[in-house]
C-alpha cells in the first residue's frame, strides 16, 4: 500500500515495494499489491519483488527515499540491526528513511526510545526524530514515524 501511495504521490521516478509477504503477518500478498496498483492506475510507476529488508536485492546508494510500515519490530531481534543497515545502505547520500513502528512491545524487545536514537545515529543517519501518529484502523492507536536523514 505505501509504495502504491508513493507512486500516486510521485511526479517522476518509480516506486519498488519489497516485502516476504509472510501470509500470517498481516500484510497483503504480492497478487494483491499488484491488482491494487492496477485499480489505482499506477501500474507503470510501481513494481513489487520478494525480498528480505536484510538482505535488500539492490545497490548501494540507490533510493532517494526508504519507507517501511510496521516491519522492523516484525523481524526477530537479532535480525533487526541489519535490516536497519540495509534500509541506510540502499539510501542515497541526504536521502530520508521514515519507518512507523509502535512505541513498545516488552515481549519482542522492541522500543523507539533514545538507545534506537543512538543506534540509527551510529550507523549513519542523522536528524533522527520521532513523531507520534495516530492511527484508526484497525483500532485507534499511537504509533510512531521515526525519520532520519543519511549523512554525506
Ligand atoms: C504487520 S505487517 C505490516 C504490513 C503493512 N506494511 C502495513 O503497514 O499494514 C508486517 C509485514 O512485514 C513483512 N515482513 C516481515 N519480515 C520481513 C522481512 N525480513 N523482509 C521483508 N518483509 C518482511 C511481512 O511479510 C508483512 O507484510
Amino acid at each position: 500500500m505505501l509504495a502504491i501511495g508513493y507512486a500516486r504521490a510521485m511526479k517522476s521516478g518509480r516506486a519498488v515495494g519489497i516485502d516476504l509477504w509472510i501470509p500470517a503477518m498481516g500484510g497483503t500478498s504480492m497478487e494483491t499489491a499488484l491488482r491494487n496498483a492496477e485499480l489505482e492506475g499506477v501500474s507503470d510507476r510501481v513494481e513489487f519483488r520478494r525480498g528480505d529488508a536484510c538482505s535488500i536485492p539492490y545497490p548501494d546508494n540507490h533510493f532517494d527515499k526508504v519507507v517501511a510500515s510496521l516491519v522492523i519490530h516484525t523481524i526477530p531481534q537479532k535480525k533487526r540491526d541489519r535490516a536497519f543497515e540495509e534500509m541506510i545502505r540502499v539510501l542515497k547520500p541526504g536521502g530520508i528513511l521514515a519507518l512507523l513502528e509502535p512505541k513498545s512491545d516488552r515481549w519482542i524487545k522492541w522500543r523507539v526510545d533514545e538507545n534506537l536514537r543512538r543506534k540509527l545515529e551510529g550507523m549513519g543517519l542523522r536528524d533522527v526524530r520521532f513523531h507520534p501518529v495516530t492511527l484508526t484502523y484497525p483500532k485507534k492507536r499511537v504509533v510512531y514515524l521515526i525519520t532520519g536523514v543519511k549523512e554525506g
